[in-house]
C-alpha cells in the first residue's frame, strides 16, 4: 500500500470511528500465551521504515531498578508497571497518560521489583505489589473498594501456615478463567519458606475460590515424595513465572519452580512433588488433571522459567492441542494438552549421584530425544574463552578448580558449573509459537554459573564479609564506617536485609552471597548469635541446612566477560511439528567488543520474542547493546535494528488501533550491571 493512501485510511478511520476492528493484546503473553500476532501491516517488506511513534517515561527508572512489563492493550489504553511498580494507563495511540496508581504511600521504594505487568478483567485492572493484589478500576485507577479489603487482598493469607511468617508476591499477573483471577506466586527461594501453591479468587470480591497445593498435605496425591512433615516448613514449588488459560477446555496451565532451599536438599529427600513440574489443573476446581515433573529432587535451582505455551502441532498429519514447556537447561518437552502424553519420547536416564554428606539425588532424570536441546549443556577443556590469553589462563586456572560434569551434576563444596545456567537457557521473558509453521522461537542465556556449597560451621558470613569495615565488635569507625551495635533499633530485619542485598553510599551490595547468607548475617545482627557457631542449631530448628552457598554467581573470566567461548546467549527457531532446530543464531553483542572487531558474540538477554503472520520476529532482550530487533521468522536474518533508551528486557506487544500497527516495548534494563530505565516505546510505520 503507498503511504498517501495509508495516511488517508487512517484519517478515515479516526473519523469513521473503526475502533471496533481494533486488534488489543489483551493478556500477558498474549492469548494461548504464544506471543503471536496476526497483524500484517508490519511486514519484511516495509519493517526498515520502522519508526518511534510515541515515547513514555515513567522517570521511575533508579540504580539498578529494573521494569518487564508484556504491556496489555485494551480499548485504547496500555497498562503496564513501572521500576518503582505504579501502573501506568496510557494512550495506546499517542503515550499520554491517563492514570497512574502508587501503591507506596508516596514512599520511594528502595528495593528493586522484577514485574512483568497487569492483568484486565471487564472494568478493573489487577496488579501485585509485594504481599497484596489489588483491583483497580481500569478507567480511573482508584482501588475497587469492593474486592477484599478497601482494594486488595493479602497474598501471606490462607496458605495454611502463619500469615506473618510468609513472603509471598507474585512477578508474573494471574490468569482471567470465567470469573476467577488465577494466581501463581514468587515466593523465598531459601528456608524459611513458603509454599507456592495455586490459587483462584473470585474476581469480584476477592474471595478464595479454590487452591491447588503444590506441596501436598496429608492424604495427597504426591504427599510422599517428601519427608513427613515437610509440607509445613519446605516452600517453593511455585509458578513465578505464570499460567495459562485453555477456556475452551477449562484447563489452566502451571510450570513450577524448585523447592526451597535451592542447592541443598538433605532435609527434602524425595522426587518433591509438584516442584519443576508442569501441572495440567482443572480451572473450575484446581484439582490436578495431570502433570510432568522435569527435574526430580531439584538442587540446581531448575525452575521452568516460562509458563507452558499452548501450541497445537501435526503428527501423523493429525492436529494435535499440546503445551510446550521450555526450560532453563535447554530442554523442551511437548505434551498432549488434555493427557499430558508426551509427543516425543522421554527417556529416564541414570545420573550421578550426590558427593555431598546427607544429600540424596534421584538415580534418574527425564530427557527428551527430541527436540535437541536449544544450548550446550557441558563445558569443556576445550570451550573456555580464548577472547585473550590472559583470559583463556584464567579461566583455565578456575575451570580446573570446579567440577564441570553436565546438567545433573550438583553443587559442591569443591564448586559446580551450572550451565546452562541459574537464568538459563530459557527464560522468563517465554517462548514464541507460530501456528502457520509450528516454529517455536526461544532466546537463551549460555552463561556458566558457579555454585558453591559452604559448610555454616565452617566460616561466619559475618566475619567473613562485613567485619574488614564494620570490625568485629560491630563498632566500626564512624564516620566512615558506621556502628551496628543495636543496630535492630534503628532498622528493621527487612531494612538490614535490603541495604546488605543493595548496599548502600559507599557500602557495596552483598546480593551475590543468596539469601541463606544474608539471613544468618541478618540474625547475627539482631541476636548476637552467630548462628554458623551453633552446632546445636540443627537439631531444634527444622531450617536449619548444613550448608549454605556461597552466592550465585557467572563464571567470568578476569576482565567480567562469560569465561567460555561464544556465543554467550542465542535465538532460536524449533520446529514442533519435526522436533528439530530449523535455524539458530548468536544473540546480542557487548558494544565494547563488537567495537574491537569481537562481533556477534551473543550476550545475556532477558525478555521474549512476538512472532507475526507478517512474517517478523521482534525481540529486544539483548542487555548490553540496548537494541529491537525484527528478524525474517523463516530464515533469522535480521531485517531491522533500533537502540533504545534502555534494554528492553520485557516481550514487545503488538497491537493495532484505527487501522495503525504498534509494536510496544517497555525498556527497564538494570540487569547484570546494565544501565536501568523506565520508558515505554512504541514503534510504527509512518503516517
Ligand atoms: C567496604 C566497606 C563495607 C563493607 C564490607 C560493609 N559495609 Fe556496611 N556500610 C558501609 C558504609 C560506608 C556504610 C554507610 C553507608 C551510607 O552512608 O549510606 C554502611 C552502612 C551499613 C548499614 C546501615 C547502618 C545504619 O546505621 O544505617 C548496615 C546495616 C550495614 N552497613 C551492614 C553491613 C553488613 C551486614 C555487611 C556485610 C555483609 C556490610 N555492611 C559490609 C561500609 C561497608
Amino acid at each position: 500500500m503507498s503511504l498517501p493512501i495509508r495516511k488517508l485510511i487512517y484519517w478515515l478511520s479516526l473519523v469513521l470511528c473503526a475502533s471496533a476492528a481494533d486488534v488489543q493484546w489483551p493478556v500477558n503473553g498474549g492469548p494461548d500465551n504464544i506471543r503471536y500476532s496476526p497483524l500484517t501491516q508490519i511486514s519484511p517488506a516495509n519493517v526498515n521504515r520502522l519508526q518511534v511513534a510515541w515515547t513514555f517515561d515513567s522517570h521511575d527508572a533508579f540504580k539498578d531498578s529494573e521494569m518487564q512489563s508484556n504491556p496489555i492493550v485494551v480499548e485504547g489504553i496500555l497498562y503496564a508497571t513501572t521500576p518503582k511498580l505504579r501502573v501506568v494507563a496510557v494512550n495506546a495511540e499517542t503515550g499520554r497518560e491517563v492514570w497512574n496508581f502508587d501503591p507506596n504511600n508516596g514512599q520511594a521504594p528502595t528495593r528493586r521489583y522484577r514485574h512483568r505487568g497487569v492483568t484486565v478483567y471487564k472494568d478493573r485492572v489487577f496488579f501485585t505489589h509485594r504481599n497484596f493484589l489489588w483491583a483497580l478500576d481500569r478507567k480511573t485507577g482508584k482501588p475497587i473498594e469492593a474486592f477484599g479489603d478497601n482494594g486488595r487482598i493479602d497474598l501471606r493469607q490462607g496458605l495454611g501456615r502463619p500469615a506473618e511468617n510468609m513472603t509471598v508476591s507474585a512477578s508474573t499477573p494471574g490468569v482471567i478463567f470465567e470469573d476467577m483471577i488465577i494466581m501463581g506466586s514468587t515466593v523465598p527461594e531459601t528456608l524459611p519458606g513458603s509454599p507456592g501453591h495455586i490459587r483462584a479468587f473470585d474476581a469480584n470480591t476477592g474471595k478464595l475460590r479454590w487452591i491447588f497445593h503444590t506441596i501436598p498435605q496429608p492424604g495427597e496425591f504426591g504427599y510422599n515424595t517428601w519427608p513427613k512433615d515437610a509440607w509445613k516448613i519446605s516452600g517453593g514449588a511455585n509458578a513465578w513465572a505464570g499460567l495459562s488459560v485453555d477456556s475452551k477446555l477449562g484447563m489452566v496451565f502451571a510450570a513450577t519452580g524448585s523447592a526451597s532451599f535451592d542447592f541443598y536438599g538433605a532435609n527434602r529427600i524425595g522426587d518433591n512433588l509438584f516442584a519443576d513440574c508442569v501441572l495440567a489443573l482443572d480451572a473450575h476446581t484446581g484439582k490436578r488433571v495431570w502433570h510432568f515433573q522435569a527435574i526430580k529432587h531439584d538442587v540446581w535451582d531448575y525452575d521452568f522459567p516460562a509458563a507452558p505455551s499452548l501450541v497445537t502441532v501435526t503428527r501423523n498429519g493429525r492436529k494435535v492441542e499440546a503445551v510446550a514447556q521450555i526450560t532453563k537447561t535447554g530442554f523442551v518437552y511437548v505434551l498432549d494438552r488434555r493427557t499430558g502424553d508426551p509427543l516425543f519420547p522421554i527417556e529416564y536416564r541414570k545420573v550421578p549421584p550426590s558427593p555431598v554428606d546427607g544429600e540424596k539425588l534421584s538415580e534418574t532424570q527425564p530427557y527428551p530425544v527430541k527436540p535437541p536441546p536449544f544450548t550446550r549443556q557441558i563445558i569443556t577443556e576445550d570451550m573456555l574463552t580464548t577472547r585473550t590469553p590472559e583470559a583463556h589462563a584464567g579461566a583455565l586456572a578456575a575451570f580446573r578448580k570446579l567440577n564441570s560434569k553436565g546438567i545433573f551434576f550438583p553443587p559442591t563444596v569443591q564448586g559446580t558449573l551450572i550451565f546452562p545456567g541459574v537464568d538459563g537457557g530459557g527464560e522468563w521473558g517465554g517462548a514464541a509459537f507460530d501456528p502457520e509453521t509450528a516454529l517455536l522461537y526461544v532466546n537463551s542465556n549460555e552463561m556458566p554459573w558457579i555454585a558453591r556449597l559452604v559448610a555454616r560451621d565452617e566460616k561466619s558470613a559475618y566475619k567473613s564479609n562485613c567485619a574488614s569495615c564494620h570490625r568485629e565488635d560491630l563498632k566500626g569507625t564512624p564516620p566512615t564506617f558506621p556502628s551496628l551495635v543495636d543496630i535492630g533499633q534503628r532498622l528493621s530485619r527487612q531494612e538490614i536485609a535490603a541495604i546488605v542485598r543493595q548496599g548502600s553510599g559507599r557500602m557495596p551490595g552483598f546480593a551475590s552471597l543468596g539469601n541463606p547468607a544474608i539471613t544468618d548475617i541478618v540474625d547475627f545482627l539482631l541476636t548476637g548469635k552467630d548462628s554458623a557457631g551453633d552446632p546445636k542449631r540443627a537439631a531444634q530448628d527444622p531450617n536449619w541446612l548444613k550448608y549454605r552457598t556461597d552466592g550465585e554467581v557467572i563464571f567470568l573470566d578476569p576482565d567480567g566477560y562469560p569465561a567460555i567461548s561464544p556465543p554467550w546467549g542465542t535465538l532460536n527457531a524449533i520446529d514442533l511439528n519435526q522436533g528439530e532446530i530449523r535455524w539458530k543464531i548468536p544473540f546480542g553483542e557487548f558494544p565494547e567488543l563488537a567495537a574491537k572487531g569481537l562481533k556477534n558474540t551473543g550476550s545475556d538477554n532477558y525478555g521474549g520474542p512476538v512472532v507475526t503472520a507478517s512474517g517478523l520476529l521482534f525481540i529486544g532482550a539483548t542487555n548490553f547493546d540496548k537494541k529491537f530487533h525484527a528478524y525474517d521468522k523463516l530464515t533469522g536474518k535480521l531485517l531491522w535494528e533500533a537502540e533504545l533508551p534502555a534494554a528492553g528486557n520485557a516481550t514487545p506487544s503488538i497491537y493495532e488501533i484505527n487501522g495503525r500497527e504498534f509494536v510496544v516495548i517497555v525498556c527497564g534494563g538494570g540487569k547484570n550491571g546494565a544501565p536501568s530505565g523506565g520508558s515505554i516505546v512504541a514503534f510504527a510505520l509512518p503516517l
